[in-house]
């Protein structure tokens, strides 16, 4: 057992922040067992890890996250979704059938993601099986909490990342059946432009035996044509993956900045999760997506950084994004409310904690997923409250300041 001593601030409800001042957490096996104060007088033979003067918050979940595109973070932001992909990413992910380039990358990256206080994360890979496997095991070795997904695409490709469709399948099914321990296999139809109907429901087969299943949708207007053009038969977009069966209480859909009533109903009918991703819609000019129309729909919702269209792997400065483009919703429509730091910070932990299970929040029970912040020098020579000292760290933080990074109750040392 373990009792960690310090400022703790997490989010049991979106609503409103739970602040325990100088309090306690005690764990065991990963997990926390109590949160409250005067807990080294309950447990006097405990040593305590003394964190006071620092915050404990719960690790950032990214759901939504390239591995494949981080080596092009902060490239070709000045396209729009099609052309951006066809003229930069595209040509980055063919490079990951070298084994040697994929570590690189890789390595990079989920260090960047942990020192950036992200403890769970959802990964898009390239098409590649090895690049896939090579991902799942860098997650493994380095503790932290994963689902990857080897991309499926077989049509509009270009040759170097055109995949046969049973062969497609085959290898997802492979991944699934021999994933690891903490790094699990994701179903990853890319989008609905780049995977025939017939991969498609395929791939729903095999994710009504459980599995979960990633995607994007309605993230660009030309792109939300060109599926119209593909599928007149669907009702719209979500429909189209629905009828495969890819839509259940496993899917995390990335973006739906255009998704309708109808859709959010679906969404919220099935459970779905959905990836914000608030940097990454306004970097290719997508749009405003509103996500307290999720929010206050009871639909369950996390944030994304989506690199490589987001330009950050920080979940922290997501937050910031997310507030932001909901004031922008605020400017064009006054009766839409703003975003409040609390909704945010809800979605940036135990809302997408949720796909993992009993994470993002200090709840018994819960995962012990845990940042410690050591808060600025002017945060304590002027004695800030709690809850400024964290607002300060969101907007106008860095990675500095965070002093440890915990998963499952162990501290990650991977930066
Ligand atoms: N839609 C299809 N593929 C992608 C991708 O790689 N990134 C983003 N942002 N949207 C996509
Ligand atoms: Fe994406």
């Amino acid at each position: 057992m373990k009792l960690f001593k310090g400022n703790i601030i997490f989010t049991k409800e979106k609503q409103a922040f739970d602040i325990i001042e100088d309090g306690f957490i005690l764990s065991d096996e990963g997990k926390v067992l109590e949160v409250g104060h005067g807990l080294d007088d309950k447990y006097p033979d405990l040593e305590v890890i003394d964190y006071s003067n620092h915050l404990l918050i719960p690790g950032f979940v990214d759901l939504h996250f390239h591995a494949v595109q981080y080596g092009n973070l902060g490239i070709g932001l000045d396209e729009e979704l099609l052309d951006w992909l066809n003229d930069y990413t595209f040509k980055e992910e063919a490079k990951f059938q070298d084994l040697t380039y994929a570590r690189a990358i890789f390595d990079k990256a989920i260090n960047h993601m942990i020192a950036s206080g992200t403890t769970r994360m959802v990964f898009f890979s390239s098409i590649h099986q090895a690049a896939a496997e090579l991902l799942m095991d860098l997650c493994s070795e380095k503790g932290v909490g994963a689902f990857v997904g080897k991309v499926n695409m077989d049509r509009n490709a270009p040759d170097s990342l055109l995949e046969d469709s049973d062969q497609s399948l085959e290898i997802t099914r492979y991944l699934l059946e021999n994933d690891r321990e903490e790094a699990k296999a994701i179903i990853t139809p890319r989008f609905v432009p780049s995977c025939s109907k017939d991969l498609m429901d395929r791939l729903g087969e095999l994710a009504s035996k459980g599995y979960p299943v990633q995607t994007h949708i309605s993230e660009n207007e030309s792109e939300i044509e060109w599926v119209k053009s593909l599928h007149p038969e669907a009702k719209n977009y979500l429909d189209v993956y629905d009828k495969a069966g890819l839509i259940t209480d496993k899917t995390i859909l990335a973006h739906c900045v255009f998704c309708t009533e109808e859709e959010r109903q679906v969404i919220f009918d099935k459970k779905a999760f959905v990836a914000h991703c608030p940097a990454a819609n306004f970097n290719l000019t997508s749009g405003i997506m509103n996500a307290k129309l999720y929010l206050d729909k009871g639909i369950r919702i996390g944030l994304g950084t989506d690199v490589g269209a987001g330009h950050t792997p920080s979940i922290r400065q997501v937050i910031v994004e997310a507030i932001k483009m909901s004031k922008v919703n605020h400017m064009m429509d006054k009766t839409m409310p703003v975003l409040s730091l609390s909704e945010a910070f809800y979605m940036a932990t135990k809302g997408g904690g949720q796909y993992f299970g009993k994470v993002g929040s200090f709840e018994k029970s819960y995962d012990l997923d845990m940042l410690v912040i050591k808060p600025d020098d002017l945060s304590l020579t002027r004695n800030m409250p709690i809850l400024n000292q964290l607002q300060r760290f969101i907007y106008a933080g860095d990675n500095l300041m965070i002093s440890a990074v915990y998963c499952k109750g162990k501290r990650l040392n991977a930066y």
